[in-house]
């Protein structure tokens, strides 16, 4: 990984704020000691005893953690519960007129929606799915702009038991086809179009073309009017509009109890394959981890005013927007548009003018606005802020601390979050009141999260050396399978060799302090600006362009992005050249685009006569990331069964 070299030698230590401490939920060592020690000597009382204190069941549990299916974990397993209940009516009538969306548009407008109005918009909504025949255990598709009816949309599938799966409104037509067919949906969820940095992004016309190229299992689309400017084709018979569906329903909807173990929803992530899979979670065990996760890391009080700027259509959005923070009863910003617009202190002015009290956003974010200046954010008045996050990948040190100096005012803790789509929520992270602090480091497992670090054969490994980042016991939140394929789920995390460790595809170190210090990918998986993105499947976009024989691509270390795309490409026929090259290369960037999404594309595609493989056929892509990054490959190339080929790749 890009400054691993600093990351090495990094020795600064910032222990938790006093001020902060003494008002925080866990504000010592030693609370986070007991509560550590508590999951140690007794597992199951451990996570008990917070499924009961944070969650609102309708039936108590007995069993806590049934193993006899593993690695099929079950939690809570006789509980039931409804994670909308969970969200809202237990918040009500005492925090009827709180509000819980503060919701800014791209234009800079600005909507509040209190718990109350979410209530009621949730229930609308619920009824106008059920008008449409949707049922406990089907699966929609969310497929919208950051918007607050996003979340409105997931709470109401929630409601009725209808499992969730959001997509990301940056993927294409072809990547939302995929994940409509996987799941089976009846339903798409969407808006004529989001706003994002002065651009309407059209999402309709992209349900419609998905569709049209074959989504048997869609009978309904709902389209919200966001843009309202006619762009979008209403299909007669199929397509509804959200204010029609539900202006006249009830602002009361009776919350189905769902089993502890229902999916609440399905969210496709990249993994080593070509395929994305579906991870699905359940409804007790997700909720309760995305709920203490806020209560623990981010110390979200009634007082608060939070916001996380992730999209919903990823994991953070989910567990920091959508579940966590309403369970908790907090203030919220939810946010349409982009960084950098319409100037590069858009976020900073969000946090002066909403008095933004805990700010979560990801370490790609940083370093785009650190490049800006410290003068873009001393322009606003940052006094509100108490607590900062990160997440999505290693956070460089620099970065660090410049967040920690310029926005944090040296007051507020950093909460470095380790976790992924599958954990479901933060595994390592600071108790911020409990825990020092180290630049680059996300610290501490959480109590109750049993994380390690373990050779190939699952045997510990000392401090200092870099193994496999392990999960030992099942934790609350923990995917339940890959949606429709189990075989996938065992084979991706538990594979035989780890002794029944989850294994997170992440290498990791330890350092004498027993902090975790992330190093990467072990698979062939890139993070891109904080997405995940498998090489395989911007490889299968690429090769299913009638002018592509074959391609490889690799991450390359990039400043901003943490990753940079790099695909070497071999044509049909004659290797492209000069002005030839140029067009192909557009040609192809586009195409990954409409294949995946934008944030796909390729940023540099190299072509060759062939790709560097082994005598059996192999491609050597550690010759490749080699190349990418400029470095003519070093160490062992005699099994390469083409040598000449690395020049003709460097020469370009
Ligand atoms: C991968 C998971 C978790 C929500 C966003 C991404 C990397 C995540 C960190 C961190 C270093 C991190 C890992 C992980 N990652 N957080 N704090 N430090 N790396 O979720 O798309 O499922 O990606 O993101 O490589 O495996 P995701």
């Amino acid at each position: 990984m890009h400054n691993l070299e600093s990351i090495l030698t990094e020795n600064r230590v910032f222990p938790p704020n006093p001020d902060f401490a003494a008002k925080a939920r866990i504000g010592s060592r030693a609370a986070y000691d007991a509560l550590v020690a508590e999951a140690t000597s007794d597992y199951e009382g451990f996570w008990a005893r917070q499924a009961r204190e944070w969650l609102t069941w309708d039936q108590p549990f007995q069993t806590v953690l049934d193993e006899s299916k593993a690695p099929h974990y079950r939690w809570f397993g006789d509980g039931k519960l409804n994670a909308s209940v969970n969200c809202i009516d237990r918040h009500l009538p005492a925090k009827a007129k709180k509000t819980a969306i503060i919701a800014e548009a791209d234009d800079g407008s600005v909507r509040t929606i209190s718990y109350q109005q979410l209530h009621d918009q949730v229930a609308q909504m619920a009824n106008g799915l059920k008008s449409l025949g949707i049922t406990k255990g089907d699966r929609v598709i969310i497929y919208l702009p950051m918007i607050p009816e996003a979340s409105v949309a997931m709470l109401a599938c929630a409601r009725i038991g209808a499992i969730h799966s959001v997509v990301f409104g940056g993927f294409s037509a072809e990547a939302l086809r995929d994940r409509i067919n996987d799941t089976g949906a009846k339903l798409v969820i969407t808006a004529d179009g989001g706003m994002r940095g002065g651009r309407a992004v059209p999402l309709k016309t992209a349900v419609d073309k998905a569709i049209e190229h074959g989504c048997p299992s869609v009978e309904r689309v709902v389209m919200l009017e966001r843009l309202g400017n006619d762009s979008a084709t209403i299909v007669d018979g199929r397509d509804v509009l959200w204010s029609q569906l539900t202006a006249d329903q009830p602002t009361t909807c009776e919350p189905v109890s769902v089993e502890s173990e229902h999916p609440l929803f399905l969210l496709y992530t990249s993994g080593s394959t070509g395929k994305p899979k579906g991870v699905q979670h359940s409804t007790g065990g997700y909720l309760l981890n995305a709920i203490l996760t806020n209560a623990w890391v981010f110390d979200l009080k009634d007082d608060d005013v939070y916001w996380c700027t992730a999209d919903v259509g990823w994991i953070t959005g989910h567990s920091y927007v959508t579940y966590g923070p309403l369970a908790l009863g907090v203030t919220q910003v939810i946010f349409e548009g982009v960084p950098s617009y319409p100037d590069g202190g858009r976020f900073w002015r969000m946090v002066q003018d909403h008095k933004v009290s805990v700010f979560y956003t990801a370490p790609t974010a940083i370093r785009a606005l650190m490049k800006l200046g410290d003068e873009v954010p001393k322009q606003y008045d940052l006094s509100s802020l108490r607590l900062l996050g990160t997440v999505g990948e290693p956070i460089n040190p620099e970065a660090w601390m410049w967040y920690h100096r310029v926005i944090g005012g040296e007051r507020c803790p950093i909460a470095d979050t380790w976790w992924q789509t599958e954990t479901g929520a933060h595994m390592i992270a600071p108790l911020p009141g409990a825990i020092p602090t180290k630049p680059g480091s996300c610290t501490l497992p959480l109590p109750g999260i049993m994380a390690d670090i373990v050779d190939d054969d699952g045997a510990p490994i000392g401090p200092n050396q870099g193994g496999n980042l392990v999960i030992k016991r099942p934790w609350p939140s923990m995917i339940r399978t890959v949606w429709g394929d189990d075989a996938r789920f065992q084979r991706s995390y538990f594979p035989e060799t780890l002794k029944g460790y989850y294994l997170a595809g992440d290498s990791a170190r330890r350092d004498d302090d027993g902090y975790f210090w992330i190093m990467g990918r072990i698979d062939d998986v890139l993070n891109v600006s904080g997405h995940r993105l498998g090489t395989m499947e911007i490889e299968s976009a690429l090769v299913a362009h009638p002018a592509v024989a074959e391609a490889a691509v690799v991450g390359r270390p990039h400043d901003i992005k943490g990753e940079a795309v790099v695909a070497f490409v071999v044509c049909k026929g004659e290797r492209p050249q000069g002005a030839d090259a140029e067009a192909m290369i557009k040609t192809l960037r586009d195409w990954v685009a409409e294949q995946i999404g934008p944030i796909a594309k390729p940023d540099e595609i190299r072509f060759g006569d062939n790709l560097p493989k082994t005598r059996s056929g192999k491609i050597m892509r550690r010759l490749l990331r080699g190349i990418a990054k400029g470095e003519l490959p070093q160490g062992d190339v005699s099994t390469l069964e083409n040598p000449a080929i690395l020049e003709q790749l460097m020469g370009q």
